[in-house]
């Protein structure tokens, strides 16, 4: 079976074919960083003009890497929700109107639930059940996947997203957008040496909080600045990385060896962090439980994620059901 899909939710307009779940054909990614750069986070209202121009080139241009013409497309599916709504709008109408086009069936898709199946199409070996941490720019998530469109929510951010987190945090600094990617980058030039909070909240509970944290290192930029004390930008990027690192880790582990698991699957924009991925690994092979995570082009937004997640939502007889965009739509 192959399947088109579309995603739009936030700032990339981007649109795959894939087969059976698993196994990429294409996955075109037109990313409207470089727009948005200047304003120092994504402005809505431009980013779904954006995609208005970008997406009938981004679609042609799948289909002719894919290698295939459109009459061979056999479901199209699109992200619905979470996300910007104008954003997704675009997306999830250019979706329905080929799936119109071409007389084929269509599935919406929740955007939070593609990032997880990212990892289905990196790791081909990998079926559930499992413990996922998603953790993106706008979502911070622990749930129990116990099958393939079955899962339940364990854990969930109460205030910033880890993303956020770290985006706020590189603004602070004055060192770019989106700050993920430069923060990782500094902190591993740097150590961890400053000593920031690692908030676990109540005994017993999966949820998260990193806006004291975010406040504690700003704090200290702003002390730094205002008795003219050279701030070293690597020991705080090391800093800050690791105390979002400790707590993620630990809950995730603590989450894998209450439910007995033995696999945790991460997702999401900051499942590109290598400190991240380093700290769950090596905790991981203490504890007996394999750690997963997409490539790296696989993490942040993209298509195929959402064209794996469409699969196995059609194969649950999810054809038609709710395919209106919402933009708040939860796990
Ligand atoms: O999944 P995603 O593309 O968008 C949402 O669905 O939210 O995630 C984007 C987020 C941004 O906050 C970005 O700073 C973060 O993922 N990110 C990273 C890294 N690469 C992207 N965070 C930490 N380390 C990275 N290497
Ligand atoms: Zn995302």
């Amino acid at each position: 079976m192959k399947i088109l899909a579309v995603e739009s939710s936030c700032d990339e307009t981007s649109v795959s074919v894939i087969e059976n779940g698993r196994n990429v054909l294409s996955n075109v990614i037109s990313s409207q960083i470089d727009t948005h750069k200047k304003y120092g986070g994504v402005v809505p209202e431009i980013a779904s003009r954006q995609h208005v121009e970008a997406i009938n080139s981004v679609l042609e241009e799948a289909l002719t890497e894919a290698n295939i013409n459109r009459e061979e497309i056999d479901l199209v599916v699109a992200t619905r929700g979470p996300g910007l709504i104008g954003a997704l709008l675009v997306g999830l109408s250019a979706a329905k109107a080929f799936a119109y086009a071409i007389d084929r069936p269509f599935v919406g898709v929740n955007h939070i639930y593609g990032h997880v199946c990212a990892n289905y199409i990196s790791n081909s070996n990998l079926e559930p059940p499992f413990i996922g941490l998603i953790v993106s720019g706008g979502h911070t998530y622990l749930i129990k996947v116990k099958d393939y469109v079955d899962f339940e929510l364990v854990g969930r951010t109460r205030d910033d997203a880890a993303g956020e987190a770290f985006d706020k945090i590189a603004r602070a600094m004055g060192i770019g957008y989106p700050g993920g990617p430069i923060i990782d980058k500094l902190a591993s030039k740097g150590k961890d040496v400053l000593d920031f909070p690692r908030v676990m909240l109540e005994e017993g509970s999966y949820d998260f909080s990193f806006s004291g944290l975010k406040t504690a290192v700003i704090n200290y930029l702003h002390n730094k600045e205002q008795k003219g004390e050279e701030v070293i930008k690597e020991d705080v990027a090391a800093s800050f990385q690791k105390a979002v690192t400790d707590v993620l880790v630990e809950k995730a582990v603590r989450l894998a060896k209450k439910e007995n698991m033995d696999k945790i699957v991460l997702a999401g924009g900051v499942a590109a962090n290598e400190g991240l991925r380093f700290e769950l690994e090596s905790r991981g092979s203490k504890e007996n439980i394999k750690i997963y995570y997409p490539e790296k082009i696989l993490c942040t937004d993209n298509a195929a994620m959402i064209a794996s997640a469409g699969y196995y939502l059609y194969k649950s007889g999810a054809v038609d059901k709710d395919t209106r965009a919402n933009p708040n739509l939860g796990l």
